[in-house]
């Protein structure tokens, strides 16, 4: 697909996100490519800053100023890290522009245009070669949430918040197929999604 591609794993809570993000860093090591991978919101020291400001579990924060102190974490990140290290090595995201469409708009219902705009005035027209989108089914969810750790401020929603988020990301998803690839922690083993992660991995990288 592209030398030194950008890929994304997305995902809700207890998606498994996470796990796969791990298996491709672990792979991507283990064959000596270059890579980085950061998270979102987070990644260089001033977004990290901003991360805490908005998960941290005691924040107040409305719905409006974590979406600014998202996009303030990106707008770093595109400068610092996107830019510095595009097309030199892999870029692996634990999260990334859908995931403020999942969230703020699908979740929270914060206009949807106004979120790629200011997407766009952030990076312009630059975007992930590729996603991963990790999913999970109500049973499942429902379950993991029970024995998840309070983490942070976004670890608290209900099974209707996260419902509507995950929808939101698989609209995304459908759309843009041949861009993303949808791993269901309900339907294969952990070993089948890290074949099936690892086979597109490859391809990607080809
Ligand atoms: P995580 O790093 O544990 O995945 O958690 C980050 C939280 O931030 C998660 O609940 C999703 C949320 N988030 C948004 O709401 N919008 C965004 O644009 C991003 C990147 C994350």
């Amino acid at each position: 697909m592209s030398n030194n591609p950008i890929i994304v794993f997305e995902g809700i809570e207890t998606s498994g996100k996470s796990t796969s993000l791990k298996k491709a860093i672990k792979y991507l090591k283990k064959n000596k490519i270059k890579h980085i991978s950061f998270r979102e919101p987070g990644g260089t020291n001033l977004s990290e800053k901003l991360r805490q400001l908005m998960l941290n579990k005691k924040s107040k924060l409305n719905n409006k100023t974590d979406l600014f102190l998202l996009m303030a974490s990106r707008s770093e990140n595109f400068d610092k890290i996107l830019k510095e290290n595009y097309k030199k090595k892999v870029i692996l995201i634990d999260r990334f522009i859908d995931s403020t469409l999942a969230y703020q708009h699908y979740g929270m219902g914060l206009d949807k245009n106004l979120i790629l705009r200011m997407n766009n005035f952030i990076l312009g027209n630059f975007k992930p070669n590729f996603t991963f989108l990790s999913v999970v089914d109500k049973k499942n969810m429902l379950k993991r949430l029970k024995s998840r750790k309070n983490n942070n401020k976004y670890d608290n929603f209900n099974y209707n918040f996260y419902n509507k988020v995950q929808k939101g990301f698989l609209k995304i998803a459908l759309k843009n197929r041949s861009r993303y690839l949808i791993l269901d922690s309900n339907k294969d083993s952990l070993k089948i999604i890290e074949n099936k992660l690892i086979k597109k991995i490859k391809k990607i990288l080809k």
